[in-house]
């Protein structure tokens, strides 16, 4: 599905469509440029799944770690992989280890690498529009009304 979001706030509300999706285990990869709203998404996803506190942006601490109670989903990582040059780098974090039915895993610049060291089950792209972003939102295991 894609949708067009003006504000925040639409983002916020796409973010409680999404997070209504999902089962637990889920990577999510986040496409987007510098700017265009991958982290503002997580947030809105995480205060959709009633998670009250500050969500920065990963950039220097490359993960950082939520706990909340969701449904199935007890954990949310976050990470920005955009610094890391090395696939040797993002193997040494066992991204696998965490790779958990409770835990769901945002992914933002998954692509930096060449090797596919992520396998995202769905891909939030978003595009900066004149007014706001166009959000599109893909995977199998997936499906969203609208
Ligand atoms: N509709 C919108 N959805 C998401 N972010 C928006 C929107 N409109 C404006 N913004 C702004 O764009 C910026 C996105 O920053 P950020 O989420 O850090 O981007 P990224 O993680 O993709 O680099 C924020 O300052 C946010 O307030
Ligand atoms: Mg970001």
């Amino acid at each position: 599905m894609q949708k067009r979001v003006k504000t925040i706030e639409e983002t916020n509300l796409l973010a409680m469509e999404f997070v209504k999706m999902l089962k637990g285990g889920e990577t999510i990869a986040l496409i987007g440029d510098l700017g265009a709203g991958k982290t503002a998404f997580v947030r809105g996803c995480l205060a959709a799944m009633g998670f009250e506190g500050a969500v920065k942006s990963p950039t220097f601490t490359v993960m950082n770690e939520y706990d909340v109670d969701f449904g199935r989903i007890q954990h949310v990582q976050h990470l920005d992989l955009y610094r890391f040059t090395l696939a040797d780098e993002i193997e040494a974090m066992h991204l696998g280890d965490l790779h958990a039915p409770n835990a769901i895993m945002f992914v933002e610049w998954p692509n930096v690498l060449e090797e596919e060291l992520i396998r995202p089950d769905i891909e939030v792209r978003i595009e900066i529009e004149e007014e706001g972003r166009r959000i599109e939102i893909a995977g199998d295991r997936f499906q969203l009304a609208g």
